[in-house]
C-alpha cells in the first residue's frame, strides 16, 4: 500500500467550497484502493491574515515541504477590505510558494469537453496545453518606485529572464509536444520587448535543433489572443512567460466552457519540492460562500494530482466522470455542492 501526504489548502471565497468537492472526489476514487491519502489542512489566505497578521510563515512553508503535493483552491480578500490594504496575498503566499517550491512549469491545459457551453460558435476541435513559466518573467517583484506620490513619480517592474529558467521550461514544452502533437507555439512579445522576447526566441531556436519532429511556430501574444478565438483548433503546446501566460489561460479558460472548468499544476518536475495543483481562477468574492461556483476545476485539478502521481487510471476515472458530467449537465442550476456529489455518484457506478 501506498501513503501520500498531501497539504491542503482552501484559501479563501469559493476556494472553501470547491477543494471540500475535490476532496470528496479524492477520497471516492481511491477509497476501496491501497493509496491512502493522509491530509494536512493548512488554513492560509485572506482569512489567515485577519487573524494573526501571518500570509506565509516559514514554519508553514517547512511544513508544507514535508508533503508529496499540494492541493490550493483559490487566495484573494474581498476587494476594498480596509483591513487587507497592507497584505497582499497574491505575492506572499500564492507566488511565494511557487517561487519557493521552484513550480517553474505552470500546466494549464484546455480542453472543449462535449456539451461544454463555449462561447465560440464554431470552436472546432480545442484541445491543448499552455506551459507558462511560473518562477521569472515579470512576477520577480523585481521593482519599485520613486517620487512615489509624486507628479514625478517613476514606477518599475522588471521582467526578469534567464538562460537557466527559460532553457528549462522550453526543455519540457518541447518533449511535452513530443508526447502530443509535435507542435509548439512560442507566444511572447518580441517586436517590443526585444531583451526578454530575444531570449526566448533564441533558446527556442536552439533547442528546436534537438526535436526536428516538432513543428515550431511563433505569435506575438495580441495576435495569439485573436487565434485562440478564431482558430482555437491550430493549438497544441504554447509555451510562454509567466504574465502572457496568465492571460492567455483565463482566455483559454473563457473559450472551453469557462473558468469553471480550468484546471493547473505548478510543478516542480525535478520532484525536489511538492507540486501544487489548483484552479486556473481565483476567490471570486462576487459569488463567495453562495454555492455557486463550479468545483469542476478543482477537480480536474485533481486528475492532474493523480497523474503527477503516476496513479494514471485513477486520474482517467476522474477525468471520465467529469467528461460524463459535463456532456449531461444541461442548463439546470446546480450548486456547488450538487456538482461535486453528481461527479462522485459516477464515480462509484
Ligand atoms: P476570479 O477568477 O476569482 O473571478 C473572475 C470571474 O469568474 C468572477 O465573475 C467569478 O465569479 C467567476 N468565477 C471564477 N471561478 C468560478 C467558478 N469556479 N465557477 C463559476 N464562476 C467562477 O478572478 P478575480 O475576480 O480577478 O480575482 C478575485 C481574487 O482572486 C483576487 O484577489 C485575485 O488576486 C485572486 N486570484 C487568486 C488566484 C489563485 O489563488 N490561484 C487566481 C486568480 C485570482
Ligand atoms: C493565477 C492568478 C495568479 C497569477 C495571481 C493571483 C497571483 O491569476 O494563478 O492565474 O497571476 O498567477
Ligand atoms: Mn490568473
Amino acid at each position: 500500500s501506498r501513503e501520500v501526504k498531501l497539504a491542503v489548502i482552501p484559501g479563501d471565497g469559493i476556494g472553501v467550497e470547491v477543494v471540500a468537492e475535490a476532496m470528496k472526489v479524492l477520497d471516492a476514487v481511491t477509497a476501496g484502493s491501497d493509496i491512502r491519502f493522509s491530509k494536512t489542512p493548512f488554513s492560509l489566505g485572506a482569512a489567515r491574515y485577519l487573524e494573526t497578521g501571518d500570509t506565509l510563515t516559514d514554519a508553514d512553508l517547512d511544513a508544507i515541504k514535508e508533503h508529496d503535493a499540494i492541493v490550493l483552491g483559490a487566495v484573494g480578500g474581498v476587494p476594498g477590505d480596509p483591513r487587507l490594504k497592507d497584505a497582499n496575498i497574491e505575492r506572499g503566499l500564492l507566488l511565494k510558494l511557487r517561487f519557493e517550491l521552484d513550480h517553474y512549469v505552470n500546466l494549464r491545459p484546455s480542453k472543449l469537453y462535449p456539451g461544454a457551453p463555449g462561447p465560440l460558435a464554431n470552436p472546432g476541435e480545442i484541445d491543448f496545453v499552455v506551459v507558462r513559466e511560473g518562477t521569472e518573467g515579470p512576477y520577480v517583484g523585481n521593482g519599485g518606485a520613486i517620487r512615489k506620490g509624486t507628479p514625478h513619480e517613476v514606477a518599475n517592474e522588471t521582467s526578469v529572464n534567464t538562460a537557466f529558467g527559460v532553457e528549462r521550461v522550453v526543455r519540457y514544452a518541447f518533449a511535452l509536444a513530443e508526447r502530443r502533437r509535435n507542435k509548439l507555439t512560442l507566444v511572447h512579445k518580441t517586436n517590443v520587448l526585444v531583451h526578454a522576447g530575444g531570449i526566448w526566441q533564441r533558446i527556442v531556436r536552439e533547442v528546436a535543433q534537438e526535436h526536428p519532429d516538432v513543428a515550431v511556430d511563433y505569435l506575438h501574444v495580441d495576435a495569439a489572443t485573436i487565434f485562440l478565438v478564431t482558430n482555437p483548433d491550430r493549438f497544441d503546446v504554447i509555451v510562454t512567460d509567466n504574465l502572457f501566460g496568465d492571460i492567455l489561460t483565463d482566455l483559454a479558460g473563457a473559450i472551453t466552457g469557462g473558468i469553471g472548468l480550468a484546471a493547473s499544476g505548478n510543478i516542480n518536475p525535478d520532484g525536489a519540492f511538492p507540486s501544487m495543483f489548483e484552479p486556473v481562477h481565483g476567490s471570486a468574492p462576487d459569488i463567495a460562500g453562495q454555492q455557486k461556483a463550479d468545483p469542476t476545476a478543482a477537480i480536474l485539478s485533481i486528475a492532474m494530482l493523480l497523474d503527477h502521481l503516476g496513479l494514471h487510471a485513477e486520474s482517467a476515472r476522474v477525468t471520465r466522470a467529469v467528461e460524463e458530467d459535463i456532456a449531461d449537465r444541461g442548463d439546470a442550476a446546480r450548486t456547488t455542492a450538487q456538482i461535486g456529489d453528481a461527479i462522485v455518484a459516477r464515480l462509484q457506478a
